[in-house]
């Protein structure tokens, strides 16, 4: 054997003694490790047939969505830069803007909701809030967290603060951000004036924020043709996609009041402009959510196939029709006509009854789940994107029906299917899945 030879040997033994040493070391190691629990299988949590989701979201997904959020590709490259471009073009649709500051948030619609408020408010910047509920609620909560200060009209019982209240408050004050929620799920109302109050608002020189997070694409939102500076959108509501990731459109005067802060954005991932590294400039920001982006196009894709107007179409008179079939069965709508969000029914719970237990017998006796409510004695349903199909209204109804029944609550069952089939008939067109 040549010297050459001898060595490499050595060299080889050495590097195993090395290797076996390391191995050593990482089973006493393994050896320290507490024992992995004791799971069920999914399969085994799950209910074998999958509940329909009629609450106040998330909402059941299309069979397209759902493929699409079976499926991981690279964040960064090509095939992703062409997706990323669709869902802004789509994402542009949706929001009726022309702004090329449309970002995904990785995150709930709340964590949206958080990029415009850290974005566009910090010490010294004050906000007016449009209290109405849990959602408007929490606006004020992260505007407060950010340091800025926040004057707050609070709505008048279910009576939804006006344009009135809105224009005395801006002639009075300075306000920098006008913080508004379009739908309040919680309590199912709307905001009736809100074209004139996001007007108002830019006139007099704030930024408009809204959060459209229950109602983007189940009902209009002009957000260039009404001035609005921020949109936000959650994907599990009238999106019609996956919990997760949202959507989130900024006007080019609220990002130049972005980039002109002079202090940094106190969050790294939702800072904005780090975001648009990403949805901008496809570079790295961090690792983006591909199969929810992905759910996202494709629930996209078919709002932008069945157009803005047919859909809102479908979702009005989707509501309207389980709004009479709930009232002609004998239970009370919880909020007047003229502010009452299409997008979540909100019903109160019958006097003698618990809602709770109601909505218990509707999930194990009829497989429909629908929602309770924040502190309020009513029971929501949801009439957002898959929410509006024929089918899911005559099950929902009549699990509600059959349920409250089940508490002796007297109700007729049979008018109220009669009435809903009678104003789905009248629109049948509409209904086509
Ligand atoms: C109007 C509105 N805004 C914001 C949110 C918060 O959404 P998420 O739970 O995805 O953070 C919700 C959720 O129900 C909502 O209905």
């Amino acid at each position: 054997m040549s010297s050459d030879s001898r060595a490499q040997v050595k060299k080889s033994i050495s590097l195993q003694s090395q290797i076996k040493e390391q191995h050593a070391n990482l089973e006493s190691q393994y050896q320290a490790i507490i024992a992995a629990p004791e799971v069920k299988t999914l399969d085994s949590i799950l209910p074998a047939e999958p509940l329909l989701l009629m609450g106040a979201g998330p909402v059941p997904i299309s069979h397209a969505v759902s493929r699409a959020n079976g499926v991981v590709i690279n964040h960064l490259g090509p095939t992703m830069n062409e997706v990323v471009d669709h869902v802004k073009k789509m994402a542009r649709y949706a929001f009726q803007t022309d702004s090329d500051k449309i970002l995904g948030v990785s995150g709930p619609a709340s964590a949206a909701m958080e990029m415009a408020v850290t974005n566009l408010l910090w010490p010294g910047r004050r906000a007016l809030a449009l209290q109405l509920g849990t959602f408007s609620e929490r606006l004020v909560q992260m505007a407060q967290a950010v340091g800025a200060e926040v004057v707050v009209l609070n709505s008048s019982g279910i009576e939804p603060v006006g344009a009135e209240a809105v224009r005395k408050v801006l002639d009075q004050e300075q306000i920098d951000v006008l913080l508004l929620v379009q739908g309040e799920t919680s309590c199912g109302v709307k905001i009736v004036e809100l074209p004139e109050i996001t007007r108002l608002g830019k006139a007099h020189g704030a930024h408009v924020v809204v959060d459209a997070v229950c109602t983007l694409t189940t009902m209009p939102m002009q957000m260039d043709a009404w001035g609005v500076d921020v949109c936000i959108a959650g994907g599990q509501k009238g999106l019609s996609s996956i919990p997760g990731v949202s959507l989130i459109a900024f006007s080019d005067n609220a990002w130049e009041a972005i980039e002109s802060r002079s202090s940094n954005c106190p969050h790294w991932c939702l800072d904005a402009i780090r975001a648009q590294q990403f949805w901008g400039g496809q570079q790295y920001h961090y690792t983006a959510p591909v199969p929810g982006i992905l759910a996202l196009y494709e629930a996209l894709r078919q709002i932008c196939e069945e157009t803005l107007p047919r859909r809102f179409e479908r979702h009005f008179l989707s509501s309207k029709a389980l709004q009479k079939g709930i009232e002609a069965m004998g239970l009370d709508l919880y909020v007047p006509e003229k502010y009452r969000l299409n997008s979540v029914v909100a019903i109160k719970t019958p006097e003698t009854a618990d809602s709770e237990s109601i909505r218990q017998t509707m999930s194990t006796s009829f497989n429909v789940e629908i929602s309770g409510a924040f502190g309020l004695d009513i029971m929501r349903i949801g009439q957002m994107g898959e929410q509006c199909r024929s089918h899911n209204l005559f099950k929902v109804l009549y699990a509600l029906g059959m349920s409250c029944r089940n508490y002796n609550i007297e109700l007729d069952i049979s008018t109220g299917m009669a009435e809903l089939e009678r104003h789905l008939v009248l629109d049948a067109d509409h209904f086509v899945d």
